[in-house]
């Protein structure tokens, strides 16, 4: 992969952008399957739940919100206009029934009242954000009093080896994510480590482990 390849890479992977990004936000379905797994196993999601998602890409997963429970809404927001065509295309039917909506609009200005959403949920985003401070204090805003945060990551050592993170991605150390959530107004009650299998990269093996950090707006 040489450097041009994966400076492209990295600015699809922050805001996913005409062929490539169609590409790219069809190979994160297989490449995150397992960090959307585990999140949704945490949330433990009930029925008339209001599910906010910032970032869901093509909104692959979303079927597997929403998919047996017609009393569950889903909120999804991205700044790319091409996510949310291809998510529109992809959730047409629970769209028409008005059970799932998207928002074009960027993580630090949700459409939402305040004290609305039961639980929001973020994957492999939060690298992207240059004041996460801000942004996460805008989730908090929309969550119910008590209503639960489900930030995921990759853990640091794991994005320490993968080459495109060195192009503009922010990388955290789990302290430094408790810092932010605890100042921006969330209780952290776990941070969940699961292994995932290894990857490949130019030769080199990759382990790889995913960070889920529960939290609470308190
Ligand atoms: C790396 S992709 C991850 C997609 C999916 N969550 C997954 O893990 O497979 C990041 C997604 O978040 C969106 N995104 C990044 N920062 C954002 C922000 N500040 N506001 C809204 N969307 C954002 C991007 O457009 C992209 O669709």
């Amino acid at each position: 992969m040489d450097k041009e390849f994966l400076q492209q890479l990295a600015q699809q992977l922050r805001k996913p952008d005409g062929d490539m990004g169609k590409k790219v936000g069809e190979n994160m379905n297989a490449s995150n399957a397992l960090m959307n797994t585990f999140t949704l196993q945490e949330m433990g999601i009930q029925p008339n739940d209001t599910i906010l998602e910032i970032g869901m890409g093509n909104g692959f997963f979303i079927k597997d919100i929403v998919g047996d429970d017609d009393s569950i809404t889903y909120y999804g927001c991205d700044y790319s206009e091409l996510m949310i065509s291809e998510a529109t295309a992809l959730n047409k039917l629970y769209i028409e029934t008005g059970q799932v909506k998207f928002f074009l609009t960027s993580a630090d200005k949700l459409p939402f009242q305040s004290h609305s959403i039961d639980k929001v949920f973020t994957i492999n985003t939060i690298y992207f954000w240059s004041n996460p401070s801000v942004e996460l204090t805008e989730i908090h805003r929309v969550l119910k009093q008590g209503g639960k945060f489900f930030l995921t990551v990759r853990s640091k050592s794991t994005m320490e080896n993968i080459p495109v993170t060195q192009f503009g991605f922010k990388i955290y150390d789990q302290h430094l994510l408790r810092d932010l959530l605890e100042t921006s107004g969330f209780k952290v009650h776990q941070v969940i480590e699961k292994q995932e299998p290894d990857m490949e990269f130019n030769g080199n093996t990759v382990k790889v482990s995913t960070w889920i950090f529960c939290a609470e707006a308190v």
